[in-house]
């Protein structure tokens, strides 16, 4: 059966998404201060990343393992920090750094329309907390804006993603100090200023939920508990709306997004208890998008809050910015679903940020996320019908590991995935009347996993020739997948064949 259908908004808009730790390499160039993925090392399926410290006093140096909830307790005297002989992926990643004339050639050729990327902070603030910015490190993200405007390409710039200024976590504890809400003020009204009539589309702290599931990647946290997430969350919700309050006063004409790890929660079964636990694993994603988009905390997290004892350090006229100032659209990224049981004996399955129990339904992907063919349409509706504000889908994928057969890679799997996603986002629009207007799938070029830190999970249009240490040509080679997405982008989505 063909899959021709009603396409998509003449405008709407086709994208690709990256982020600076896992794309941009060039970790000690023109004044780059270390943000937190610099002191993270690769890990695999089997093993979780370390983060590093060294004592200087001493020169002992050691590893520490990445595990979800656990604070990180490093020996006396030492402090987050590289080792020489240790491979970070971030530090070279695949080298946009270099390599971005003929990647944003690349993207033009693909026909992408929106170019999401990130900026990362460390290279504009080396430290987080200068006074002044890193000229520098302003001059490279002026050349790639200006390299995509050459090729009409507009860019969608996550401020924050995963890549805060060590500094700021080892002298401040992270987003738990309030310090930080200045300094990111400061930070974007720099870039507002400097691009101004460059860059129209921003999202503020990437996978703002993260908080609760990876607080040090997320928020700087080395004390990680209930009362430093609930701060370090309240923290990013004032500087989010900071953020859009300069927006208004630099540049109205720019839109300042909020950006959430979205998955629909399935309950496992009809069994009442399983209803109530994908209602409250539903509202760890909402409580972030009712805070940041619909400007109020929701009573359930009030409840939770008095009832495990956490206090928010509220101060004056913090909830009055929060309900003037939300966040003027929803960024999400979604890779699946999730189900929710009150089971506790059944077996969990794996995901993206969000994970819950394995579903028997889904055909699993190798690094054993579930592929669900409509859980775009669902969560688009979710998403829409709460809070009423445009969408844009910023990262969904297959990550696989991909084979290069006589100079070609042959990834029908990925073509496959694409497809079953793109239906699900046109029947959003055309059957639900879903408000639309991007998506950019994760790395549509081969980049560094996030939570692996390996290089052969690949979520490209085009193939990266480099290895899991960081070896090879770094080449790119354009995927089958390439020519496929062009041509969709071509018939603006009518044609996914
Ligand atoms: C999202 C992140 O959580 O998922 C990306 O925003 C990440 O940074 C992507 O890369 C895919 O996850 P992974 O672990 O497969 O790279």
């Amino acid at each position: 059966m063909s899959s021709k259908n009603l396409g998509f908004p003449e405008d709407f808009l086709w994208g690709g998404a990256t982020a600076a730790n896992q794309y941009e390499g060039g970790a000690f160039e023109d004044g780059k201060g270390l943000s937190l993925c610099d002191v993270m090392t690769a890990g695999s399926k089997e093993k979780c990343r370390q983060i590093t410290w060294i004592n200087k006093k001493t020169g002992e140096s050691g590893f520490i393992d990445m595990k979800k909830g656990s604070s990180l307790k490093l020996p006396e005297g030492a402090e987050l920090g590289v080792i020489d002989s240790v491979y970070y992926p971030s530090h070279k990643a695949v080298d946009f750094y270099h390599r971005y004339k003929e990647d944003i050639a690349l993207a033009a050729e693909l026909g992408l329309k929106v170019f999401r990327l990130s900026i990362n902070w460390a290279r504009i603030y080396p430290n987080g907390d200068d006074e002044i910015p890193n000229e520098a490190g302003l001059k490279f993200y002026d050349k790639i804006f200006d390299e995509l405007k050459k090729y009409n390409i507009e860019p969608l710039v996550t401020m924050s993603h995963y890549e805060l200024p060590l500094n700021l976590c080892t002298k401040y504890g992270g987003w738990s100090n309030r310090k930080l809400v200045d300094f990111f003020e400061r930070y974007a009204k720099t870039l507002f200023t400097r691009y101004r009539g460059k860059v129209k589309y921003w999202l503020t702290f990437n996978e703002i939920n993260m908080l609760s599931f990876g607080s040090f990647v997320s928020g700087g946290l080395t004390d990680i508990n209930p009362q430093t997430i609930a701060n370090a969350a309240l923290h990013q919700f004032l500087a989010s709306a900071r953020t859009v309050k300069l927006k208004y006063e630099i540049a109205p004409e720019m839109m300042v997004g909020q950006m959430l790890g979205y998955a629909p929660i399935y309950p496992y079964s009809c069994k009442p208890g399983d209803q109530i636990a994908a209602l409250d694993k539903a509202r760890n994603a909402y409580f972030y998008s009712d805070v940041q988009v619909g400007g109020h905390y929701p009573n359930y997290k009030l409840k939770e809050y008095e009832r495990t004892g956490v206090t928010l350090p509220l101060e004056n006229g913090d909830l009055e910015l929060l309900a003037a100032y939300p966040s003027e659209f929803i960024g999400f990224s979604c890779y699946g679903s999730a189900c929710a049981s009150n089971d506790p004996n059944l077996q969990s399955g794996k995901g993206n940020v969000i994970r819950g129990i394995k579903n028997p339904y889904l055909v699993e992907s190798e690094w054993g996320w579930g592929i669900d063919p409509h859980c775009l349409r669902i969560a688009l509706n979710e998403l829409y019908d709460r809070y009423h504000k445009p969408l844009w889908i910023v990262e969904s994928g297959l990550g696989s590991q991909d084979e290069i057969k006589e100079g070609k890679v042959h990834d029908q799997y990925r073509i496959d995935y694409m497809r079953n996603a793109i239906k699900s986002m046109r029947d959003a629009i055309n059957l639900d009347g879903v408000d639309l207007r991007g998506f950019t799938p994760w790395g549509w070029i081969d980049l560094i996993s996030a939570s692996t830190g390996e290089m052969k999970k690949r979520y490209g249009f085009v193939y990266v020739d480099l290895d899991d240490e960081g070896y090879g040509t770094n080449q790119r080679l354009k995927k089958d997948s390439f020519e496929w997405y062009k041509h969709v982008i071509e018939t603006n989505g009518e044609d996914l064949d």
